[in-house]
């Protein structure tokens, strides 16, 4: 086992790296124990989702061994104890990622449910905001089919145009295209990613929110490669939206939120009708509850909200400038080793990147090496990763993608690259 990343002898006066004790991390989530086809798991998929410490584990299992019925409804002591935590799980989120309301937090399937909330309620229902026939929403070439769809869709029912601000060859966004396309003046959302999930590009989200509100646009920012990597500050960025998945940060599927100010949640048409969401129901007119609950029909994932907050419990112990300085050592440790492979080619390798890899190699697709790594108990994600725009950018079809989170170590980095060698020996 790797252990935690080396803190470098602090300068005088200077506060030393913090370290992670990556061996005790890894001891608080059992899947990573495990072999697979001979050989231990070296789990390398962080991006597609992370895996999940014994403290989610045993929240979901706590809720339904002990807790579990239906939320805001009953007024049972199992309804009331479910409603407790559930809301508890919301005003967690809220203090993590900065908002001040925690009426704010709309719980969603996850980040693809939130932006789709904002492309329906916001920009295609607003009694007053809707987009109209000659304003533009603006997206960014490396955006994540989830924040590149919705937006297809909300032009097309409006004849609204969508724009796209291009990235750099090496993944950075390219800062005076999205300067020059808000100051043409036509766009009204501009919805980009905090990090990117194929090149690992961080983007300067405050700055970006600041150009674009200066330009009047709405934001919407996809923050869901974020949290597993960097804090998230909603008050600092200044965003109008933003999206997160819970999976992505230690958290369970099937859980997101939709973070926004309970007031402009407050003008929007609801996104889907049935219970909960409602304030009073006649067959002539039905009148709409307060956000967050008028966003959250139906009986809502009330275990996997739980462990969310169980799962933000989990982060908050950590700290980010460790958490940070452990995966820029395995990250500059992959990119020098996977430099040196004969034809291969890192696609996203812009300054201060997260800590995500994703090549191509020459003559062998992708879809051929992922299988044989696996057969080495290495897992990585082959494909488009959902971002098929952006392969196209980068000319190829496909890229094998490696992303880190706070538990792997530079002897899983050796054994992906020996992984590496192995298949392309095979297939050259
Ligand atoms: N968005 C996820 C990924 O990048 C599924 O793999």
């Amino acid at each position: 086992m790797t252990p935690a990343s080396a803190s470098p002898d602090a300068a005088p006066g200077t506060q030393p790296t913090p370290t992670l004790d990556v061996a005790a991390i890894r001891d608080e989530f059992p899947i990573l124990a495990q072999e697979v086809h001979g050989k231990p798991l070296a789990y390398l998929d962080n991006a597609a989702t992370s895996q999940k410490p014994r403290s989610v584990l045993d929240a979901i299992q706590h809720y339904y061994t002990h807790d579990n019925a239906n939320v805001h409804r009953g007024l049972h002591t199992l309804a009331e104890r479910a409603t407790r935590d559930y809301e508890d799980a919301r005003l967690k989120l809220a203090r993590f990622v900065n908002t001040p309301d925690a009426a704010g937090v709309v719980f969603t399937r996850g980040a693809t449910e939130a932006i789709n909330l904002v492309a329906h309620s916001y920009a295609r229902h607003h009694p007053t905001c809707a987009l109209k026939p000659g304003e533009q929403v603006m997206v960014t070439e490396m955006e994540h089919h989830s924040n590149i769809v919705p937006w297809q869709i909300a032009c097309e029912m409006t004849g609204a145009e969508l724009v796209v601000c291009p990235v750099h060859d090496d993944g950075s966004l390219d800062l005076h295209r999205f300067r020059e396309l808000l100051d043409a003046g036509s766009v009204k959302i501009a919805a980009f990613s905090a990090v990117s999930n194929v090149l690992g590009t961080v983007n300067p989200v405050a700055e970006l929110v600041t150009r674009a509100k200066r330009a009047g646009a709405v934001t919407v920012v996809d923050a869901c490669q974020a949290p597993a990597h960097q804090r998230i500050d909603v008050q600092r960025w200044g965003c109008d939206f933003l999206a997160i998945s819970g999976h992505k940060m230690f958290g369970p599927t099937g859980i997101g939120a939709l973070i926004a100010k309970p007031d402009k949640l407050a003008k929007m048409a609801p996104y889907q009708g049935g219970g909960e969401m409602i304030s009073r129901v006649t067959f002539e007119k039905t009148t709409y509850n307060d956000p967050p609950h008028r966003f959250e029909a139906g009986t809502p994932n009330i275990a996997g909200a739980i462990a969310f907050g169980a799962a933000v419990d989990w982060l908050s112990q950590h700290d980010y400038k460790a958490i940070k300085a452990h995966e820029q050592t395995l990250i500059a440790a992959a990119t020098e080793k996977l430099e040196q492979i004969d034809g291969l080619r890192l696609i996203g390798t812009a300054h201060g990147k997260a800590a995500v890899a994703s090549f191509v190699v020459d003559g062998i697709h992708a879809y051929d090496l992922g299988p044989v790594l696996d057969r080495q108990g290495v897992a990585v994600r082959t494909g488009h990763h959902c971002c098929e725009p952006l392969m196209d950018r980068f000319g190829v079809p496909a890229t094998v993608r490696a992303s880190f989170a706070l538990y792997n170590t530079l002897d899983e980095i050796d054994r992906l690259i020996d992984g590496l060698h192995k298949a392309i020996a095979f297939f050259r």
